[in-house]
């Protein structure tokens, strides 16, 4: 049975008093919910967060890691740091660590690798651009970002991984995809996991969506059968539309 999640990767916002703050108010207002709740604060704030989430079912993650042990690496974080303070689980492939930091599915594939090996959980995150849609390219395009960076991983591994499908465009620009278009996106991406491995390893993996999801939209895109929840950015700065969106599940 794949779980229900809604995650909100704040990505570089807020310090530490504010991370503080935000995880008491979380802790506070949590309602009753099955599904799994979890913050991604940034690096040097991940083990006030912890110790903040530990009388709550919240889960604290990392939104990124390298995939090398150690050694001389300036400026990055190991597998190892994480889960030795408390990390279970990290995002991988985040558009804009793609965008921007120059990450391909050949380093993704060895960073998923890495913090599988090490046993961390890891939320694969994946989708096209605004170019790849309009082009009608949208779905080769998100079955070769699985492809490259996934599909050599034995079938073992996949009760370790989380997809949160966040096509580009809809990042941070208030466009949602519609309920439809998430839906038939993530019916694809089971499909093909299906393909590639079998239907039960597609049936047990829980797929997010990700890209303005906020209050007013999160109950309508989480009805749909293939949406097992959300990755929330800005929507997940302030607990009382976090925990909106957590009720719309
Ligand atoms: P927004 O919810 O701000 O569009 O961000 C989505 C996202 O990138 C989550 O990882």
């Amino acid at each position: 049975m794949r779980s229900k999640i809604v995650a909100g990767n704040w990505k570089m916002n807020k310090n530490l008093a504010e991370t503080k703050a935000l995880i008491a108010d979380l802790v506070a207002k949590l309602p009753e919910t099955n599904a799994e709740v979890m913050v991604a604060p940034t690096f040097v704030n991940l083990t006030n967060a912890v110790d903040g989430v530990k009388s709550s079912k919240i889960e604290v993650l990392a939104q990124n890691m390298h995939f090398a042990e150690s050694g001389a690496y300036t400026g990055e974080i190991s597998a190892d740091m994480l889960i030795n303070i408390g990390i279970n689980t990290v995002i991988l492939g985040h558009s804009e660590r793609r965008a921007y930091f120059g990450e391909t599915d050949d380093i993704l594939a060895k960073k998923v690798k890495t913090a599988l090996d090490k046993n961390l959980r890891v939320m694969f995150c994946f989708g096209e651009e605004l170019e790849d849609r309009k082009s009608g390219n949208h779905f080769s395009l998100v079955e070769s970002q699985l492809k490259n960076a996934l599909f050599s991983l034995p079938e073992s591994a996949w009760s370790n991984i989380v997809l949160a499908y966040e096509p580009v465009w809809a990042i941070g620009t208030g466009e949602t995809a519609s309920p439809e278009q998430a839906q038939e996106m993530h019916a694809f991406i089971r499909k093909t996991i299906a393909d590639a491995y079998n239907a039960e390893v597609a049936d047990n993996v829980s797929i997010l969506y990700g890209g303005s999801v906020k209050p007013a939209n999160a109950k309508e895109i989480f009805s749909k059968e293939d949406v097992d929840g959300g990755l929330i950015g800005g929507a997940a700065l302030a607990a009382d539309d976090f925990v909106a969106i957590i009720n719309g599940i």
